[in-house]
């Protein structure tokens, strides 16, 4: 079971994405659970400010502290639950920091918006600030979406069959080795043997070359972190010679 307190000032964002596939049913199955607050809610002046002009001049506006801290405080913190900003200057999100946060029972996840937060949320109310990738979008909704996303399909129970978050693309540090499915042949496209063969050492060997060389030809970069077996080696090396195509 995991839950995520999502704050955001575009609650109606999250309607879809999470009624619909895996996600909806690990909700259904109360393996999943995702709490979408708005934080307008919590501004209490008038006119339900949520931004304001920032000090010192400049443009856009800025994501006031009150609200932002009185919507977390609302949700009363447990020592050690993450508290995490979505914004393009956190640390870049990847397979790791998924694992590492699909161990915890409660995530608090806080939507950046517009052109910026009050720098006092940074510093005194959120525990870490995430980043999916080197580009800037109008908010920290979709962000949020991926790591609710990426983190619940590795707590168990969420993907149908047990095994498959194990052979995923970056589990091992590695690409995913390429999946074929029926016909054998489409429109003169066939299928590689080995995967009809019923060989079943032949076909793990296989997919472990194609996938070093995927990973080699797409991302040489994962091959150095990769933790690799002796045979990944040799296998590694005679790719490289280009012995096996
Ligand atoms: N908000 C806007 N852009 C973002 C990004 N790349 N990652 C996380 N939050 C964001």
């Amino acid at each position: 079971m995991i839950r995520f307190d999502i704050l955001s000032l575009f609650p109606e964002m999250f309607v879809s994405p999470f009624d619909a596939s895996l996600i909806k049913k690990a909700r259904e199955k109360k393996i999943l659970e995702i709490n979408v607050i708005d934080i307008r809610a919590f501004a209490e002046d008038k006119h339900k400010m949520a931004d304001d002009y920032p000090y010192g001049g400049g443009h856009g506006m800025v994501m006031k502290i009150e609200p932002v801290s009185r919507a977390i405080a609302s949700l009363d913190p447990q020592e050690g639950d993450p508290v995490i900003l979505l914004t393009p200057q956190g640390e870049s999100f990847n397979h790791k920091i998924a694992v590492e946060l699909s161990a915890y029972s409660r995530l608090i996840l806080l939507c950046g918006h517009y052109e910026g937060v009050d720098e006092r949320i940074r510093e005194h109310l959120v525990t870490r600030e995430i980043s999916i990738g080197d580009y800037v979008l109008t908010g920290g909704e979709i962000p949020a979406m991926i790591l609710v996303d990426s983190i619940a399909r590795l707590v168990p129970g969420v993907l149908g069959n047990a095994g498959s978050a194990l052979g995923d693309s970056f589990s091992e540090g590695l690409l995913e080795y390429p999946q074929y499915t029926r016909p054998a042949e489409y429109r003169g496209w066939r299928v590689p043997e080995v995967l009809l063969s019923g060989h079943h050492r032949e076909i793990e060997l296989w997919r472990k070359r194609e996938s070093l060389k995927r990973t080699l030809a797409r991302r040489p970069e994962l091959i150095e972190a990769a933790e690799l077996s002796d045979e990944d080696r040799k296998i590694l090396e005679a790719i490289k010679k280009n012995d096996i195509s």
